[in-house]
């Protein structure tokens, strides 16, 4: 906080709450405030580590989101300057250099920071602020996301539309790159970093303050859940034609034959994004009958792989701000491939450096556990084999429309699941003392069992796996006993019979069973200790409802156990480091 030529500092470990009472009784006036909420890359969160940093005189501060790959070489300079560094951050190097500059180059702090970046490798949205010119505002942006909210006499910063879009929609996207001054009485000014101007581009925000309320729900986790019909009918909406036998999406049509021509799809993306691309290869190679790679964005970067003008890569990301999702596309879109996005944030980083894509319309999703984001997901996917299938001529006419009927009635279907609520919340007593879990699914199911896992792990901190079932014999079925609950998903589908008989494996050896059955099941619901309905569905599709009851389990789980739902621990919403 600046005001009155000098700086006030006020910073703690914790969340934004935590530092909200800190500074209950603080004098927090002033003209221009910077915070951030850090997630610790180097450094342990502790209130020393926490942004802002300031430098040694106390005249400057500085916050940063990103990573300065080369901070050991410019630490080591600066400490051989004299400088006394007093965090174990990569951060603090930024203020010190900056310092360096402005005080001998007689410049301005606008010079000083492009002349400091100069020397930095790696990632930064940063803003800084100086006590001799309390007004201003410096920021730059490079590989981390970063937007300028243009107000009334005002102006907001912020990583994304969300924390801003309650004092204004104008505004404007950082390129990589830039360096902006801010100031109120100012239009903003943005150089890059070799002093050369480039004029803002003002565009509007797409989301409204409603969508960003918990609307009466206790967690924005399980608004989300219950948002899925909804959801789910905004990613079809105008993608499928009234008279029921067309579908199209708009963003990519212009791309459609290339993708058609193409020798094969690559899809890359993180987390629960990288499950709904396992869907998404189901999708395509069974509809469009192309060879379909799913990566792990992180992992495809750093292998050199084989990409030629002949690949489609399809990034998926519901933030559009993922970096490793957003490295992998552009290193195909270097190696000449086709970059299409499926994404569910307008203006987003993916969504302005694909060649062409498909929003999910999904709405801002907060709860850091992704749900609605999931079942969006697949719907584009499915939407796009669809279309490409048609064209192609790889899919029968009947078979089509079956899908396309079956597409339009998921929201039905997903109302229906959400019915179980009450029920689901029961079963989830029997995993509160429980240490591990097994998720088991087999074809499209399989990824749902990884997504199931991975909503348990990351907001009720039990440890739980996903399998293929088939593969729970190669190793897993050593940890089976009757403390591990195996969940199963076993709607009716091709190998209904043996996942039937992978049950009885598991309950052999005194395993207990929660499974996931079509609606009318018989043998299966026999078997399990717990079982949850979901209406039937084109196998295809069934991801689209039997992800559900899984994210009201872990939902429950975690709330039972008093785990903090929208916020669990060591997470990010939006992962903007490599
Ligand atoms: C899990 C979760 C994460 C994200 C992942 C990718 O619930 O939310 O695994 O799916 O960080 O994020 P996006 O989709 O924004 O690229």
């Amino acid at each position: 906080m600046s005001q009155e030529n000098s700086i006030k500092l006020y910073k703690c470990r914790g969340k934004v709450a935590e530092l909200e009472n800190y500074c209950f009784d603080k004098d927090i006036s002033g003209k221009t405030g910077i915070a951030h909420t850090r997630w610790a890359t180097h450094g342990e969160p502790n209130d020393q580590n926490a942004h802002p940093h300031l430098s040694e005189d106390g005249q400057l501060a500085l916050i940063h989101n990103g990573i300065i790959e080369n901070y050991v070489i410019l630490k080591k300079e600066l400490m051989n300057r004299g400088y006394i560094f007093k965090s174990d951050t990569d951060t603090e190097v930024l203020v010190h250099l900056i310092q360096d500059i402005y005080i001998h180059g007689e410049c301005s702090l606008a010079t000083a920071v492009r002349q400091a970046l100069k020397e930095v490798e790696g990632t930064y949205a940063l803003a800084i602020l100086s006590a001799d010119n309390p007004s201003e505002l410096i920021v730059a942006k490079k590989g981390s996301p970063l937007l300028i909210g243009i107000g009334k006499d005002e102006y907001f910063i912020a990583s994304d539309g969300a924390p801003i879009v309650k004092y204004t929609k104008k505004v404007v996207y950082l390129e990589d790159g830039d360096v902006a001054t801010i100031h109120p009485d100012k239009p903003i000014a943005i150089t890059n970093i070799n002093n050369e101007v480039r004029h803002p581009y003002t565009e509007k925000l797409e989301i409204t303050l409603e969508q960003l309320e918990k609307g009466g729900f206790p967690h924005y986790m399980l608004k989300e859940i219950y948002e899925q019909p909804r959801a789910v009918l905004d990613s079809m909406r105008g993608r499928i034609n009234t008279v029921k036998d067309v579908v199209s999406l708009g963003g990519i049509l212009e791309y459609e034959s290339k993708m058609m021509q193409a020798k094969r799809f690559i899809i890359a993306a993180c987390g629960t994004s990288w499950h709904a691309g396992l869907v998404g290869k189901y999708l395509f190679e069974s509809l469009v009958r192309l060879p379909v790679e799913v990566e792990y964005a992180s992992e495809f970067r750093y292998r050199n792989p084989i990409i030629t003008e002949e690949d489609v890569l399809i990034v998926i990301s519901q933030s559009g701000e993922t970096a490793d999702t957003l490295a992998a596309l552009e290193l195909a879109k270097g190696k000449g491939a086709t970059v299409i996005g499926i994404c569910n944030v307008v203006g987003s980083t993916l969504a302005r450096n694909t060649h062409a894509g498909s929003y999910t319309h999904a709405g801002p999703e907060i709860g850091v556990a992704s749900t609605k984001a999931f079942t969006t997901q697949v719907t584009v996917l499915a939407l796009m084999a669809l279309s490409l299938s048609r064209k192609k001529g790889s899919i029968s006419s009947s078979y089509y429309h079956q899908l396309i009927n079956d597409l339009e009635s998921i929201p039905d279907k997903i109302s229906k699941v959400l019915l179980q609520n009450d029920k689901i919340a029961e079963i989830a007593k029997f995993f509160l003392d429980k240490r591990n879990a097994i998720y088991l699914g087999r074809g499209v199911n399989y990824p749902v069992a990884l997504e199931g896992a991975l909503k348990l792990k990351e907001i009720s901190y039990i440890h739980a796996e996903g399998y293929p079932a088939a593969e729970m014999k190669h190793g897993p079925i050593a940890l089976i006993d009757e403390e591990m609950p195996t969940v199963v998903i076993a709607t009716q589908q091709e190998t209904y019979g043996k996942i039937a008989s992978n049950i009885q494996e598991v309950r052999a050896r005194k395993g207990k069973i929660i499974s996931i059955v079509s609606e009318g099941d018989v043998n299966v619901k026999a078997m399990s200790d717990f079982f949850i309905e979901v209406p039937h569905t084109e196998e295809l599709l069934v991801p689209l409802v039997s992800s559900v009851p899984l994210q009201l389990l872990a939902y429950h789980v975690a709330v039972q156990r008093g785990c903090d739902v929208d916020k669990p621990r060591n997470l990010a919403k939006s992962v903007s480091v490599e």
